[in-house]
């Protein structure tokens, strides 16, 4: 067996070398489709490009702005994963759950994963935020297969509170303090990278779905094995397929960009309130 720990220790001290910060509580936030933009909005920002990181995966499937971005917001340390690895780029899920593997070994307080994500649900509007409630898994592909290691999380992790009450309550107080509209739904994680055709979203809104997209879920199985606490966001960046025009990767850029301010201002509220739901063990 590959020793994962190893791995993930070589990574974590590297980046605790590098910024002091990151050796105390930190936040972990990964950024997806278009919410790099986050990491403007932090203070005494220093990027660590994932090519310098060692035993983070390689950047020809993660892309060139792949970094690891620490700074402060709200007097919190946070360490954000400013582009992520999927599976549809050929990606093993070890590989892909690496940087996340990475703060939770870092002792991360709570993780805050983002991404865009097509409507399924149909009352939602593009440009909607939804927080995350729970997840369908229909890549068929899980990181915790293969031999479980013990000093991780166990060979069964329970998973019936995969995105965390206490953080999402803190979402929810924080929108309905700024009238921010936030959705509540069920994260459809798809293999991809074709989009999903007009019968598999009637297939994922019949089980229960109501946002669908490419990423997510198999991060927040591996930060939960290692009991991380995890909160969700969609940026709702489509309808999905059969629901309203062909789809068109270029529009997720705009929306995300007009979604980032209500986003921002939703993380602020969630670590204002850190001490109703920040973890220390
Ligand atoms: N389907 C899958 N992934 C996505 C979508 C979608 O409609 N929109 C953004 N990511």
């Amino acid at each position: 067996m590959s020793d994962i720990v190893h791995a993930l220790d070589q990574s974590a001290d590297w980046i605790r070398e590098q910024d002091p910060r990151a050796a105390g509580p930190l936040f972990g936030v990964v950024l997806g489709s278009g919410l790099g933009d986050f990491t403007n909005h932090l203070d005494d920002v220093r990027v660590f490009p994932y090519a310098d990181v060692p035993a983070f995966p390689e950047t020809t499937v993660v892309g060139h702005d792949g970094a690891v971005v620490v700074g402060t917001f709200e007097g919190v340390t946070v360490v954000a994963l400013r582009g992520r690895v999927h599976l549809y780029e050929g990606a093993d899920p070890t590989t892909l759950v690496h940087p996340v593997r990475t703060l939770a070994r870092m002792g991360a307080g709570g993780l805050l994963v983002t991404n865009a994500a097509g409507s399924v649900n149909r009352s939602y509007q593009v440009g909607d935020l939804m927080l995350i409630t729970d997840h369908l898994n229909l890549t068929g592909r899980n990181p915790l297969v293969g031999p479980n290691d013990d000093r991780l999380g166990p060979r069964f992790p329970d998973v019936t509170r995969a995105y965390d009450p206490g953080m999402s309550d803190a979402m929810r107080a924080e929108a309905r303090a700024l009238g921010i509209t936030l959705r509540e739904g069920v994260y459809a994680g798809m293999l991809g990278p074709s989009y999903e055709t007009p019968a598999e979203i009637h297939m994922v809104r019949t089980i229960g779905g109501d946002a669908v997209g490419m990423s997510t879920v198999l991060e927040v199985l591996a930060a939960r094995h290692m009991g991380l606490r995890c909160v969700g966001v969609s940026v709702i960046s489509n309808l999905a397929a059969g629901e309203g025009d062909d789809l068109d990767h270029s529009e997720v850029k705009e929306v995300a960009d007009a979604a980032g301010p209500r986003l921002i201002a939703l993380v602020r509220g969630l670590l204002r309130r850190k001490d109703d739901w920040w973890q220390t063990a």
